[in-house]
């Protein structure tokens, strides 16, 4: 086994160092190693130990990769217990963040002392878990049960002040944790300070725990990991810590076998996967020190505010002064945003709203920028006359992208003498908030210029998932799809707020018709116009949208759409459903009922058939590549792990099954794709698909 743990003894203290990079996860070799010294410095005479981390943080949790193999001894539970249950004096020293199972690790300890920058937390309820070494009992011993809800329903990660406030630490102080831990025990040993296992503290007052299981699953949207964390939380009131120990052990294991737990890890592990691609391997991105934006609309002026905010110069460029103008005042309300927030000061505002950001009407100040993205109208030829502006002005080896929701890259790069330079970048709105990136490589981008596209995305704090080129990319494509689906039930007899109704039920925040009034409903306008000339006859696309539309109801900008906006909660607009009534009687469509059920089944097969076909053609590189664009980019339930995962879990055979059903009466729209038949005959589930690259 690697040797993880080091251990030397200075004067009557011993040190106890964890290196397991990259993020001293508590696998079995630290588990284990951990025990061993403890064991050591008692049988050497030492009077305390430090424990503390080498490398770039303290044990940020169990080894999640370990989950779902045969559990080895020692249990993380039993070496939190073995260091609290040792006589010697136990000092932890943290530093960059010590969460899960490396807090309860320092919980175990006597006293906590941390460097400035430092986080604390016990984030497994994000991945579908509660802390299973004592985090529920600990904690809420440590620093009360009011508290303790907060931070374990939420999985967030604490700051090293507010930590201190909170009573989780014991001390901040700066420099390297070896010298401040040793600094701190030799302090604790001059004062004689007695030793402090929290496991001998009182068991906290009691809350209402119902109510506040109940306020845990509604804002969890129907996750059960934050409710079960109460319930731990509530054994440490009620039972004694021993059997509040085990409560918690068998609400972990109940949690360890959900489909929300796969879900969620899958999610984990699938946001890290997305960057790691074969093409990128070695391969340098350019430098990019400054952007320039071309049109600072909604998007252009949120990707200006993310640039800012990381640190990148901008240079926007508008059609007027007065647009440009709008621009300015768009960003700069974006940017005091961040500050009301608190996460910049007013020096650092005036910067960003001054020096860092330039705006102009003349192409000639983009000539010096590293990297330029147009954000212009949704227009081919607009887009083609920029390009080959830009192609004039901009410096050899500047990146040139679009931020195009459809278009076809390759068509837009062929405006310009060097395609190779030239890629999609496609942000979603707000694009300073939303976490997606589609990194858009055409048939002609360089390599260096795919790797500066993931380079800036995670500079912005994006996910960046690489797609291929076609109408929508992965994403909106993936989307047309389920929307049509949603659409051939209203006309079939479904109402558009059963639809939405059903789809929160299963944990979208939106439902599709609140989402399309959000986007603004002249975008699905504008879409079925430019699909209209090389429509098939046997596509049924509802127009009774265009209605409203065209009488200026474009959804929530206009206060109109399928809901009626206003104060307060917005209200179902009837003259929807008179206007659908129209057109089924138009269509001769006598309207039936739909269940809850299948709706559900319609809305969720029209999305797995899509996402199987984007795969298929290589326009996402695997499965988990799908699944993190509907995860960071559309809302959908991060606890059932994207489409893909939940076909998986859900089963394929049986998704087949039904769409071959509905196929029955619209063999048009409900031909299944090659890769699931294939997957089904194969006997094979997507997942094993991301497991091959
Ligand atoms: N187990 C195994 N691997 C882990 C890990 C963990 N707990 N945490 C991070 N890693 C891996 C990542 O997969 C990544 O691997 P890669 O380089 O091969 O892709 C590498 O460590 C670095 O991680 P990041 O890229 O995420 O690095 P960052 O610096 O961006 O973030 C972090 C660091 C904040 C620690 C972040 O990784 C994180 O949030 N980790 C998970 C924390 C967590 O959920 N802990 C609870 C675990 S469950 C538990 O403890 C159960 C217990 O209660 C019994
Ligand atoms: P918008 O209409 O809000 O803004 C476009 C801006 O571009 C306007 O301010 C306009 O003055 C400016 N502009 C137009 N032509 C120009 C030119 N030749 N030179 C300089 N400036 C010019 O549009 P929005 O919503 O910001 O969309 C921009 C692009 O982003 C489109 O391609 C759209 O498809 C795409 N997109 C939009 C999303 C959205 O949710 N709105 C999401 C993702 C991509």
């Amino acid at each position: 086994m690697e040797y993880v743990i080091s251990f030397t003894l200075e004067d009557n203290i011993a040190v106890i160092a964890i290196d397991s990079p990259p993020v001293n996860a508590l696998g079995l070799a630290v588990r284990r190693g951990l025990v061993d010294a403890i064991t050591r410095a008692e049988k050497d005479g030492a009077k305390a130990a430090l424990i503390y981390a080498e490398g770039r943080t303290f044990p940020a949790g169990a080894d999640i990769r370990e989950f779902g193999k045969a559990p080895q001894p020692p249990s993380l539970p039993d070496v939190c217990a073995r260091i609290e249950e040792s006589d010697l004096l136990v000092v932890v020293a943290i530093h960059g963040t010590a969460l899960g199972g490396g807090l309860e690790v320092a919980l175990g300890a006597d006293y906590r002392i941390a460097a400035p920058g430092s986080r604390v937390g016990l984030p497994e309820v994000l991945i579908g878990l509660l802390p299973g070494a004592g985090g529920t009992q600990r904690l809420p011993r440590l620093i009360g049960v009011e508290k303790a809800i907060g931070v374990i329903t939420s999985g967030r990660q604490v700051g090293a002040a507010e930590a201190l406030e909170l009573g989780i630490i014991d001390r901040i102080e700066d420099g390297k944790p070896r010298e401040t831990g040793l600094a701190y025990v030799r302090e604790m040993l001059a004062q004689d300070a007695p030793r402090r296992p929290i496991r001998a503290m009182q068991a906290p007052a009691p809350v209402d725990f119902d109510a506040a299981y109940d306020a845990a699953l509604k804002k969890a949207r129907g996750q059960i990991s934050p409710p079960y964390a109460v319930r731990g939380i509530q054994a440490a009131c009620e039972l004694g810590f021993d059997d509040g120990m085990a409560r918690e052990r068998a609400l972990f294991r109940e949690l360890m076998e959900t489909d929300q737990r796969a879900a969620l890890i899958h999610a984990f592990f699938g946001e890290r996967a997305v960057s790691n691609l074969p093409e990128l391997k070695g391969v340098a991105p350019r430098p990019v020190a400054n952007v320039g934006i071309i049109g600072g609309g909604t998007m252009g002026a949120g990707i200006a505010t993310a640039a800012l905010l990381a640190g990148l110069d901008v240079v926007l460029l508008e059609m007027t002064v007065d647009a440009a103008a709008a621009a300015k005042a768009r960003i700069v309300k974006n940017i005091s945003g961040a500050q009301k927030r608190g996460k910049i000061d007013q020096a650092h505002f005036d910067h960003l709203t001054g020096t860092a950001l330039k705006l102009s009407t003349d192409y000639d100040a983009l000539a010096q920028v590293d990297l330029v993205i147009e954000a212009v109208f949704e227009n081919m030829s607009v887009k083609k006359q920029v390009f080959a502006r830009l192609d004039a002005v901009c410096k050899p080896g500047a990146v040139l992208a679009t931020n195009t929701s459809y278009l076809d890259v390759n068509e837009i790069a062929a405006a310009t003498s060097r395609p190779e330079d030239v890629i999609g970048l496609h942000f979603f709105s707000p694009a300073h908030v939303m976490k997606l990136l589609e990194v858009v490589v055409a048939d002609r981008t360089a390599a260096d210029v795919v790797a500066t596209g993931f380079a800036l995305g995670k500079r912005l704090g994006k996910v960046s998932v690489r797609a291929g080129v076609c109408d929508g990319f992965i994403g909106n494509r993936i989307l047309l799809a389920y929307r049509t689906a949603a659409d051939h039930m209203v006309l079939d007899g479904a109402s558009p707020f059963q639809i939405d109704r059903v789809m929160r039920a299963f944990g979208f925040a939106m439902g599709p018709f609140q989402v399309g009034d959000l986007a603004g409903l002249d975008i699905g306008w504008a879409t079925r116009k430019r699909l209209a000339p090389t429509r098939d006859p046997r596509e049924r696309v509802p127009t009774y949208v265009d209605k409203l539309c065209e009488q200026g109801h474009l959804g929530q900008k206009t206060g109109l759409g399928y809901y009626i906006y206003g104060d307060g909660v917005p209200k179902e607009n009837p003259e929807v459903l008179a206007l659908i009534e129209a057109e089924r009687k138009a269509l001769g469509i006598t309207p039936r009922d739909f269940s809850d059920e299948e709706i559900l089944r319609r809305y969720m097969c029209a999305m797995v058939n899509e996402s199987a076909r984007v795969v298929g053609e290589g326009i996402a590189r695997r499965p988990l590549d799908v699944d993190m664009v509907f995860l960071t980019g559309y809302g959908f339930p991060r606890y059932r792990g994207g489409p893909m995962k939940w076909a998986d879990m859900d089963g394929l055979a049986r998704i087949l099954d039904d769409i071959n059903t509905f196929a029955k009466a619209d063999p048009y729209f409900w031909q299944p794709a090659p890769l699931l038949a294939d997957l089904v005959t194969e006997g094979k589930a997507f997942d094993d698909l991301n497991k091959e690259t």
